[in-house]
This record gives structure tokens, sequence and C-alpha cells, in this order.
């Protein structure tokens, strides 16, 4: 087995002052710009973690708590949460803080899914995480629950897809939704 590393080797901050041009129309800051800053601290996690160059494959429980603004200063803390065979799993705490006042608030937490790569492009195996704490083990047994779930939920949206059909139930059931059937 390749030799560990333990999650502190690979958790990085990525700290930037949000300007004018990362606005969106309503004058905060666009949800995009915060998930590219977010895959950035990703890859340097993961790759610092794997000792290779790494993916995004796939990211779970985006969600924006709170808008950030102009001026405020953004971390992005980023963890290896879980690391499997050639994946990587690496947390993401993301806090603004008002730069004159000093408070802070948590605005999102998200997980990213990163695979390594080698030189030749091929997917790499990644050395085994050394979990020191409670809350690395915490992390670690949830990324796993995360993945099951979502390996569950894939599996179930593939049978309704294949077995929808537009049926009596399907009708009933939109009658309730704010939506008009108008097919032909
Ligand atoms: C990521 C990628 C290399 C996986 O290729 P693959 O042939 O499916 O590789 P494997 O089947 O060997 O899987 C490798 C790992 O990826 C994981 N994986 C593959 N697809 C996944 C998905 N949709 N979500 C989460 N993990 C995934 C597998 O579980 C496996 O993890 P493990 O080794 O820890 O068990 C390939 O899909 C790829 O290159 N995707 C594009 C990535 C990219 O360009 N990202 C930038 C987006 S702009």
């Amino acid at each position: 087995m390749q030799e560990g590393h333990p999650v502190s080797y690979s958790q990085r901050t990525i700290i930037e002052l949000m300007v004018p041009a990362y606005t969106n129309f309503g004058g905060k800051v666009h949800g995009g710009t915060l998930m590219s800053m977010m895959d950035k601290v990703a890859y340097v996690c993961a790759s610092k973690h794997a000792g290779n160059y790494c993916v995004t494959v796939s990211v779970d429980a985006v969600e924006f708590l709170a808008p950030v603004e102009v001026g405020e200063v953004v971390s992005l803390m980023g963890s290896v949460n879980y690391v499997g065979t050639k994946s990587l799993v690496v947390g993401i705490k993301v806090v603004a803080e008002n730069i004159q006042t000093g408070a802070r608030r948590h605005t999102n937490t998200c997980y990213f899914t990163m695979v390594a790569k080698n030189a030749k492009g091929e997917t790499a195996t990644v050395p085994p995480l050394i979990l020191e704490t409670e809350e690395d083990v915490r992390r670690f047994c949830s990324a796993l629950q995360r993945k099951r779930l979502r390996e569950h939920a894939r599996g179930y949206m593939t049978d309704y897809r294949d077995n929808f059909a537009m049926d009596e139930d399907v009708q009933q059931f939109l009658e309730k939704q704010r939506c008009v059937l108008a097919l032909d």
C-alpha cells in the first residue's frame, strides 16, 4: 500500500477580495464566481494529496445560504474528507468577512469529487488518508454516506426515467403542481 498523508498535509485556504467585476445584476457576487473559486481550492487540496493532476468529476450539496457582498473578503477552506481508489472528496467551507467590522458569515459548504490522473492522462491511485482526529473520521464516514446516497439516487432516477409512463397517476400529481399540461 502507498504511504498515506494526514488530512492536514493537503488542507489549504484561498482568500480573495470580492471586487465589483464579480457581481451579478443584483449587485451581489455571482454564484458562478464562487463555484470557480471552490473548484480551484478543490484542485489544490486534491492534487497536493494525490501528488498528481486531478480533474473535477462531480459537485455535491452546493447551497448558497447567504449572499456575498462586494468588498467582503472570502476565505475558502478546503480539506480532503475522503479517499477512494482513484477519487478524492474535498470538503470546502466558505466564509465571507466584512473587513471593516470583522463580522464573519458562513455562506456555503460543498463537496467536490476529484479523480487523479498521471502524466499519461490515465486515472491514478491516490495515497490513503490518515485520520488523526474524530472530526477526520466523521468527515470520512459522511463522505462515504453521501457517495452511497448519490449512487442510490442515480439508480432510482434511471429506473424512473426508463419506466416513465404518462398515466393517470402522473396527471393527478401534475394537477397539484404549478404547471399547465398542454399536450397535443
Ligand atoms: C473522471 C473520469 C476520469 C472517470 O473515468 P472512469 O473511466 O469512469 O474512471 P473509473 O471508472 O476508473 O473511476 C475512477 C473513479 O472515479 C469515480 N467516479 C467516476 N464517475 C464518477 C461520478 N460521476 N461521480 C463521482 N465519482 C465518479 C469512481 O467512483 C472511481 O472512484 P474510486 O477509484 O475512488 O473508486 C472521467 O469521467 C473524466 O475524465 N471526466 C471528465 C473530467 C473533467 O474533465 N473534469 C473537468 C470538467 S470541465
